[in-house]
């Protein structure tokens, strides 16, 4: 069982550490793919929770090597902070690798993403404000400062000259805002290279020879499908590549080497920031899945759009991805409800369809097209085996899997590690 392949069905969010905890120490790998600390994992351990926004969650599962790829953008800052976090708390953090390939996210890309929001006004993305988007554009535009940069000033120095060259232009011309001095950015930059020295790694090699080996590799996508700047509802979408694709990409493993990929969904839906959103509710009901899910982002604080579970999104995921094994999380949120809408189709301008639509416009245009289950009106936060579950909440659960097209494997009841039900093993 080599490599697996973690990622979000919907528009992230979705509570991926449930899935990492029942794999837990059986990994050997868990590599971050793509994004950065616009991520937010939550994860409760008995009385502790973690959030973590940059860190792959296998930080915190003994004996496993978390690895942060090529795909990534590093806020150093952040990685530091992070990494005091946890050793504060007891968690041991010197396995860490990072991959010499990863682009690191400077200050001056900080300061545009937030300028780039405020000048698209009415249009804007509604990114976490962290300086995401503009490194990887500088990644593909070839002026991107990488992990390797940091060990060789002459180099870096250059390079921080060629991409402010054209920024200072715009931040002082277009944005009224001061130029940025060469200077200043080295100095932000090698403030902690030595310490981020011993974690650098050619991570492509080493996974390469532990997948020889037959050690299991878990990629873990940060943000979710929906979010994919290619297979996503761009332009509101994160810059990365979040799908299963993007794990080879971003880890650098050929997609031959992945034999699973598990999607997580949660039993509803949300989303943070702008854009397109079929079954998202204005209503009372939307407040209390907010509520009662606590649906606040881990990252930025915002409170997130929250709508009924979406049956062509979750085709379309599993279609995208190859998704073989889904995770449904937060079943217990939706315990108090009479009756629960399910979104099985769109009306796209008096039009049924099942797929998602093929233009921007028609995915604005989107109607959801319900059914509804009756709810199961118990708490089932102690359910570990399908039997457990009321008979309303199985029926829930089948309809979901029957419609989205990829068995459900586990169900999550609760936030604690263990309130999972167990359908499929996650690695047999
Ligand atoms: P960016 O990734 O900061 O550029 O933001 C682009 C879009 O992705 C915005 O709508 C964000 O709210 C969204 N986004 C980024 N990361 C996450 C995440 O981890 N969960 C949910 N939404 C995210």
């Amino acid at each position: 069982m080599p490599a697996i392949v973690l990622l979000g069905a919907q528009w992230g969010d979705e509570g991926k550490g449930k899935a990492t905890d029942l794999l837990g120490s059986r990994l050997d790998y868990v590599v971050k793919f793509n994004g950065g600390n616009n991520a937010g994992h939550t994860v409760v351990i008995g009385s502790e929770k973690y959030a973590l926004h940059l860190l792959p969650s296998g930080i915190l599962t003994p004996g496993v090597i978390p690895v942060i790829g090529n795909g990534v953008v590093i806020d150093l800052q952040v990685l530091f902070h992070e990494l005091d976090g946890l050793e504060a708390r007891g968690i041991d953090t010197s396995r860490l690798l990072v991959s010499a390939n990863a682009h690191v996210i400077a200050g001056y890309n900080r300061t545009l993403d937030k300028v780039t929001e405020r000048f698209l006004g009415s249009r804007k993305i509604g990114t976490t404000g962290r300086g995401i988007g503009p490194t990887y554009a500088d990644k593909m535009s070839r002026v991107g400062i990488r992990i390797q940069d940091l060990f060789d000033e002459k180099i870096l120095r250059q390079k921080v000259e060629g991409a402010l060259a054209g920024k200072n232009h715009l931040l002082v011309k277009v944005y009224n805002r001061r130029a940025i001095t060469v200077d200043e950015v080295v100095e932000e930059l090698l403030e902690h290279a030595e310490r981020l020295r011993p974690m650098v790694a050619d991570t492509t090699l080493i996974l390469g020879e532990a997948l020889a080996r037959n050690e299991i590799v878990l990629l873990e996508g940060g943000q979710a499908t929906l979010l994919d700047v290619d297979h996503g509802t761009y332009p509101f979408v994160t810059s990365s590549s979040a799908t299963a694709g993007g794990a080879c990409t971003g880890a650098g493993i050929p997609p031959t080497a992945v034999t699973r990929v598990i999607a997580i969904a949660k039993a509803y839906i949300t989303r943070v920031g702008e854009g397109p959103f079929p079954t998202e509710l204005f209503d009372d009901d939307g407040e209390q899945l907010r509520q009662i899910g606590h649906e606040f982002g881990t990252t930025t604080g915002r409170p997130r759009r929250c709508g009924w579970y979406d049956v062509p999104i979750a085709r379309y995921a599993g279609r995208v991805n190859g998704v073989t094994d889904l995770v449904l999380t937060k079943l217990d949120v939706l315990s108090s409800w009479e009756q629960i809408p399910v979104c099985v189709a769109y009306d796209v301008d008096g039009e049924r369809t099942t797929e998602l639509p093929m233009t921007q416009t028609g995915f604005h245009h989107a109607k959801p097209v319900y059914e509804y289950l009756p709810g199961w009106g118990t708490d089932i936060s102690g359910a570990r085996v399908l039997t457990d579950l009321p008979a309303n909440a199985r029926a829930y659960v089948d309809f979901l899997e029957d419609c989205s097209g990829t068995r459900i494997s586990a169900i999550g009841v609760g936030p604690e590690r263990e309130q999972t039900v167990l359908v499929h093993d996650l690695l047999d």
